[in-house]
């Protein structure tokens, strides 16, 4: 059969399934079995699938029509330009998490009083639940000097982070730990603290998406019954890890933000930032 066709085939299957996206989905599965770019697709049309290629495919097409992500399918996600492994160990890293890359490369030209500062003199950073271990690895990118320590409390999460640091030469950049949020930092003197907690409420849960429910890990995704218990325990031991005038860089929700906002009250320039449709989505404070 030629590949035209069984793209077409594809297209129509994943719609009647109600896949969302489903061209997209299925010409990155063809690219995934393949091994070959989106433009071969296109200049090859009536090229012939293998009896190999095709059962690949469709046990691919399968997989993504009963509703795994195909992040997880084909074990790659981009994030902040690097192509990183995904597993249902990990969050599948998202668009709007680097929004916390943009407000840390921000403020880490700022010094502790407002003034400005190079983003080459050494800083320290703790990336907390770094899963995949997106932040960490595009921070380390963007801030060659730092130092920088990743945690998270899943060790086969961890396992996927090393593996992307070793994927980018990012190894010797990043300590990972396993540890229940800054558990071993406390008193650390951390120029920043940043992370992607988990923060949906278990009270929400039909809200959330049925992939992401049932396939992405569950304690990456609710903290607990209201969506604030991890970010509440967070916030103090953040300020205790901090030195003087140190960040705290959070990613949250727009059903949590008035609520955090009231947990950081003690601290100063409290600001939190909207994401591109405009939901609040990063808060600042500093110590
Ligand atoms: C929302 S995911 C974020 C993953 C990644 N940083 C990202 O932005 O895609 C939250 C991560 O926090 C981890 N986690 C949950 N509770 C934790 C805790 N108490 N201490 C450390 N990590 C925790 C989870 O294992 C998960 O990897």
């Amino acid at each position: 059969m030629q590949l035209k066709q069984i793209l077409a085939d594809a297209v129509a299957r994943l719609t009647a399934e109600h896949v969302p996206s489903p061209r997209m989905n299925a010409e990155l599965l063809f690219m995934f079995t393949l091994g070959c770019d989106r433009a071969y697709l296109y200049a090859h049309p009536e090229r012939e699938l293998t009896g190999d290629e095709q059962s690949r495919y469709e046990a691919a097409l399968s997989e993504r029509s009963r509703g795994l992500p195909a992040q997880y399918i084909t074990g790659h996600q981009e994030f902040w330009g690097m192509d990183l492994i995904v597993s249902p160990a990990v969050l599948i890293p998202r668009p709007e998490t680097e929004h916390v890359i943009e407000t840390v490369v921000e403020l880490a030209g700022l010094t502790g009083d407002g003034g400005p500062r190079s983003p080459h003199t050494g800083l320290r950073l703790a990336d907390i639940g770094t899963g995949s271990g997106c932040i960490a690895l595009a921070l380390a990118q963007e801030l060659p000097q730092a130092e920088i320590h990743a945690t998270d409390i899943s060790t086969p999460a961890l396992e996927v982070a090393r593996a992307n640091a070793a994927r980018h030469q990012l190894e010797s950049r990043i300590q990972f730990h396993q540890a229940d949020l800054l558990e071993g930092f406390e008193n650390s003197s951390f120029d920043f603290i940043v992370s992607n907690p988990p923060y949906v409420g278990e009270s929400e849960e039909d809200q959330v998406q049925l992939e992401v429910r049932k396939f992405e890990p569950r304690n990456a995704v609710f903290a607990g019954p209201t969506g604030l218990e991890v970010i509440a325990r967070l916030i103090p031991r953040a300020h205790a890890a901090l030195r003087p005038s140190g960040w705290l860089v959070m990613e949250i929700s727009g059903t949590i933000s008035e609520e955090v906002r009231r947990l950081l009250r003690d601290w100063n320039d409290v600001r939190i930032r909207p994401d591109l449709q405009s939901i609040p989505r990063v808060a600042q404070a500093r110590k």
